[in-house]
């Protein structure tokens, strides 16, 4: 292998990826496996935080934390003034969570700065290992927060007004922790940006490839629906004088699915994850139902379409409802299908064959902070194979120690080639 082929310490990077699970682990109660929940900027995040910046001050990075709470922790190249290569990901997770979505990426930039260290190779570029705030969304709705702020998708003071669903803003939180940082988050370009993550998918493990060349991120859409109907006495309202908002949720439910399986929009993917129902008694007929929906698509357009669609789905239900049921929509998040850099992706299929390992290019279907970098500069992701069909969001998503450390070689020998 060439000087330039770098391999890690998988079993190093294995045990970091353990105990930063520990961080927020929890029991599932019905199948008793151990998962993680880590919302961002909960206390179980904070400490997580900690731990990482911990790790990051051991290995004696400079690290610094901006007005949004980015974390980046900088090892020196012997160019001061040139931009960083970063490696990046997230360390907040789903509340389902596993243990390798986002902390594979972040810890594995650890261990790469670790094996520079052991190998002692000075690099021209400085190389940043960076967790982004709030990528998940689930806590202040808006996912890829932080690295959207850092790419000026959204503007910082947006950011910190939003709230939880207690109210809470998040830059509250940030103050709460002490991760309301002095720094402005909006990033200069780096040098380059790369990003290892789990696929969260089944394509490498079907086809038995131990590297994903990820080629781009489909777009992604979040709403929250509110459909006001009439509260009623479940016994004496009469059904053809209903305005049940339950019902016409559930038919939006099924609708949304109906629009994915036509084609008509494309590759599109439709999910409604929270349904909520007022009041949500048995004896009520629920007279409102709030509901999030999440659109993937790779085509933006297919996407628009798609958007459209439904809203024109929502006022078809009130015109039917002849009034006594009004739907208003609130926008969560729109953030772009982007292609990744071609070059990159050159680099990372380089070393991938470099260190002997089989790969294929694939789109990621899951979103990432990689999508908001690669507005601001070049930006590539490696994806490593999971197991059970790459199940992710999900206590049982698992990686192995050999694909997790075969990521990370890549990682870190794209990494060295284009710091020097
Ligand atoms: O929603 C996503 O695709 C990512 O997990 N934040
Ligand atoms: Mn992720
Ligand atoms: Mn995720």
């Amino acid at each position: 292998m060439g000087d330039d082929v770098i391999t890690v310490d998988g079993d190093r990077l294995w045990r970091s990826l353990m105990e930063l699970a520990r961080i927020g682990a929890y029991t599932d109660k019905r199948t008793g496996l151990v998962g993680v929940n880590r919302l961002a900027l909960t206390d179980a995040d904070a400490a997580a935080r900690r731990q990482v910046i911990a790790w990051m001050e051991a290995l004696g990075l400079a690290v610094r934390i901006d007005a949004v709470g980015n974390v980046y922790g900088r090892r020196d190249g012997t160019d001061p003034g040139a931009a960083p290569v970063i490696l990046g990901s997230h360390i907040d997770s789903v509340a389902t969570a596993g243990a390798f979505d986002g902390c594979l990426g972040v810890l594995g930039g650890l261990e790469v700065v670790r094996r520079l260290d052991e190998l002692g190779i000075a690099t021209t570029h400085p190389v940043e290992v960076a967790f982004f705030t709030e990528e998940e969304g689930v806590r202040f709705r808006t996912d890829m927060l932080g690295s959207a702020v850092a790419a000026r998708r959204v503007p910082l003071d947006e950011a910190l007004a939003l709230t939880d669903r207690d109210g809470a803003t998040l830059g509250a939180e940030l103050a709460r922790h002490g991760f309301d940082g002095p720094d402005d988050p909006v990033l200069a370009p780096p040098h380059a940006y790369l990003e290892c993550h789990i696929e969260q998918g089944p394509v490498l493990a079907a086809g038995g490839e131990e590297i994903g060349v990820v080629t781009g991120v489909q777009g992604i859409s979040w709403q929250e629906v509110t459909l006001d109907g009439r509260f009623g006495h479940a016994g004496a309202t009469p059904t053809e004088r209903r305005a049940d908002a339950g019902l016409a949720a559930a038919r939006a439910v099924v609708h949304l699915r109906a629009m994915a399986d036509s084609g008509a929009f494309g590759e599109l993917r439709a999910t409604v994850g929270g349904l909520h129902l007022h009041p949500g008694l048995p004896n009520v007929v629920p007279g409102r139902a709030t509901f999030t929906i999440d659109l993937r698509n790779p085509d933006d357009a297919a996407m628009d379409r798609a958007e459209a669609a439904f809203a024109a789905f929502l006022h078809d239900l009130e015109a039917e409802h002849d009034g006594r049921l009004t739907a208003t929509t609130q926008r969560l998040a729109l953030t772009r299908a982007v292609d990744f850099d071609e070059g990159l992706r050159g680099a990372v299929a380089a070393a991938a064959d470099d260190l002997g390992y089989s790969r294929r290019s694939l789109r990621s279907g899951a979103g990432h902070d990689a999508q908001e970098l690669a507005h601001i500069g070049r930006a590539a992701m490696i994806f490593v194979p999971g197991e059970h069909e790459g199940i992710s969001h999900n206590p049982r998503e698992y990686s192995t120690p050999e694909a997790c450390r075969r990521g990370i070689d890549v990682l870190a020998t794209v990494a060295v080639r284009l710091a020097r």
